[in-house]
């Protein structure tokens, strides 16, 4: 029954027929989305990239073709040739591109037959997620996923012809190179013909970007693999696509304006959608003192209140003891929640918070008969009347409360505000709301190393008036650098970078790299500032993350065709592997790794 393509070439894809083809002979190749035997008449619907299109085998017609029709199966592949037909009224399918025509089978060829899918190829798919990936070929056919690859080619090629109508130049960087500190593991290549060394794939080809200012290509751009060995989530993967761009001779504003017009341009040319610029801006400061959080979803209110101030010396012990640890008290209010959030609700979201680091989370319920709450009898009357009005507390409103270590107060009311935005819809979802945050201290101390670490990475610039505080006061130094975040998602960052040995040597020493490590590590880098290094400053955009949010997807799995699990491994090819113990003899190296016991 197998059949060659022979001579037979494709004339159309199927999802592209419309009543303008209406009376042309076509020739059509794809797959068999499904077929149904109407009363000896044979509808298939077939399908291609661009769609599916309805065609007819009529026994009366040919009752040859029809036998080979009657045999089809579901995801077989076949060749059509046949003529396009309108369809009558009462059989036009408003839901369908093409359901305003159908094709009369005149001939057909059957290409390859195929197993029973295991799951179906439709929009909705109940399978499980490790089941798509390991047949992610199958899955990669329904539309929601084709869609996605699709929009994918299409935002990086808008990116890419931006980019280059703005004097940009795309450059490849390595991927056998050197560590580039991103602030993750680095994943490690052995060198067969450098036994016992290893090259370190990028974490971002920051380094090298900076390289190519000090050689000249002012304005770079490329559209890359990124390697960090981290721990995955929704929104993280182990190599994943970065849109790096670099300038020469910049301020901040250049950047950032940068940005704001590729983005622009990509949105209307991929989406059709006009975002208003400049995006707005907002100090780090004042993004951590209002949302708890460097990268804050501006699509609702709900803002955080720190109301340290007043419990110094409160009688209620929780709160009086994170402050006086150097803590504080984080609040906020859900105007009108006190009757949308059931106790149990309430609970579950003390749970989570607890499930954060938080050690609970208090709450004020201001009900018809006063405040209902587990923490009312430890408060004062003034802290009372000072909680209702800096709180705005009126009745039918629930307050919660967090007191903690700051990081630890703002991570869990942060989270706290989210889950209740999106348990209570309070999230417009249709909104995209980009957002700068900027102003990043340049330096924070990390009680865990005991030493200062870079906030943005250690190559980024201090603003020019807190040069001197990076020796005399690291914590008060802000540096030069921003983020740019869509709907509360990080998508973007980057920064001004020091140009200058002397400066970069300082920032290293502070940060803990000696004159030794910084030559090991980035010698190549110190050296070369000292060639004439121009100005410089440039940002890296997450082309998946922001692809999963303009594609309204969950995961950023969604959006790459061949992703990994949260173990970081690969079903369908079943990476990573064992190697023969010959290959790992020829790298030099050998595996200390215990088998998994079965
Ligand atoms: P940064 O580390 O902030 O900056 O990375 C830039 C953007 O890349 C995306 N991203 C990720 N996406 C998916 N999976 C990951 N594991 C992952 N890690 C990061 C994020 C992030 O905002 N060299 C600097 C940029 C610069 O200074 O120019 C850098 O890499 O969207
Ligand atoms: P306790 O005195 O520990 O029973 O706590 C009284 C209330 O304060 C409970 O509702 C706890 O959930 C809450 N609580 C305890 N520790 C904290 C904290 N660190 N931050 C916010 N609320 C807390």
């Amino acid at each position: 029954m197998l059949e060659l393509m022979g001579e037979w070439k494709r004339s159309n894809f199927c999802g592209d027929l419309g009543k303008k083809h209406v009376d042309r002979s076509v020739t059509l190749m794809g797959w068999v989305q499904s077929r149904r035997d109407h009363g000896g008449v044979i509808f298939v619907d077939l399908r291609d990239r661009e769609g599916l299109c309805q065609i007819v085998f009529n026994p009366e017609h040919d009752p040859k073709i029809h036998q080979t029709a009657e045999q089809l199966r579901d995801e077989w592949v076949i060749a059509v040739k046949g003529t396009v037909t309108p369809r009558t009224e009462e059989t036009v399918n408003p839901n369908l591109k093409t359901g305003e025509i159908e094709v009369m089978a005149e001939q057909v060829r059957v290409l390859n037959t195929s197993k029973v899918i295991p799951f179906l190829i439709e929009n909705e798919v109940n399978a499980d997620e490790l089941l798509r990936l390991k047949y992610r070929y199958l899955d990669l056919r329904r539309p929601p996923m084709r869609d996605n690859m699709i929009f994918r080619h299409k935002v990086a090629a808008a990116v890419r012809s931006h980019l280059n109508e703005n004097g940009f130049l795309e450059i490849e960087t390595p991927y056998f190179t050197k560590s580039t500190p991103e602030g993750a593991r680095d994943f490690l290549v052995p060198s067969r013909l450098n036994e016992g060394q290893f090259y370190a794939l990028p974490q971002s080809p920051q380094t090298l970007k900076q390289t190519l200012m000090i050689s000249g290509f002012d304005r770079y751009y490329q559209i890359v693999k990124c390697f960090r060995d981290e721990d995955l989530r929704a929104d993280r993967q182990p190599e994943f696509t970065q849109i790096d761009m670099e300038m020469s001779f910049v301020s901040e504003d250049d950047v950032i304006s940068t940005v704001e017009g590729m983005i622009k341009t990509v949105l209307r040319e991929t989406k059709g959608i006009e975002v208003s610029i400049p995006f707005l801006r907002m100090p780090y400061e004042e993004a951590m003192e209002r949302y708890g959080t460097d990268c804050p979803d501006t699509r609702f209110g709900l803002e955080l209140k720190d109301i340290s101030s007043i419990f110094k010396d409160s009688e209620f012990k929780v709160f009086r003891g994170a402050i006086e640890k150097g803590g504080a008290v984080k609040a906020l209010n859900l105007k009108g929640g006190a009757e949308k959030l059931t106790r149990k609700e309430i609970d579950d979201l003390t749970e989570y918070a607890v499930s954060l680091g938080a050690k609970g989370l208090a709450w004020i319920r201001v009900g018809e008969d006063g405040w209902n709450s587990p923490i009312v009898k430890f408060l004062s009357e003034g802290e009372r009347e000072f909680l209702a009005e800096t709180l705005s507390m009126e009745k039918g409103d629930i307050v919660f409360f967090g007191a903690d270590s700051v990081d630890m107060a703002n991570q869990v009311m942060s989270n706290v505000r989210l889950s209740l935005g999106q348990t209570l819809s309070l999230i417009d979802e249709e909104k995209l709301e980009f957002l700068w945050v900027v102003d990043f201290p340049l330096l924070k101390y990390s009680p865990k190393d005991k030493r200062y670490v870079a906030v943005h990475h250690p190559f980024t610039a201090p603003k020019d008036e807190d040069m001197e505080k990076i020796e005399n006061s690291p914590d008060d130094a802000a540096s030069k650098s921003y983020d740019i975040v869509l709907n509360g998602v990080e998508i973007g960052g980057g920064s001004i970078r020091i140009h200058r040995k002397d400066i970069q040597q300082k920032v290293f020493d502070i940060i803990g790299i000696g004159e030794d490590e910084a030559q090991e590590k980035f010698g190549f880098l110190l050296e070369a500032l000292e060639f004439g290094a121009p100005p410089h400053g440039g940002i890296a955009l997450g082309l998946d993350r922001l692809l999963m949010l303009l594609s309204g997807e969950e995961s950023i799995r969604d959006v790459i065709a061949f992703p990994k699990t949260q173990k970081g491994s690969c079903p369908l090819t079943e990476a990573p592997s064992e190697v023969d113990p010959e290959q790992l003899l020829e790298a030099g190296i050998t595996s200390i790794a215990k088998k998994p016991e079965n």
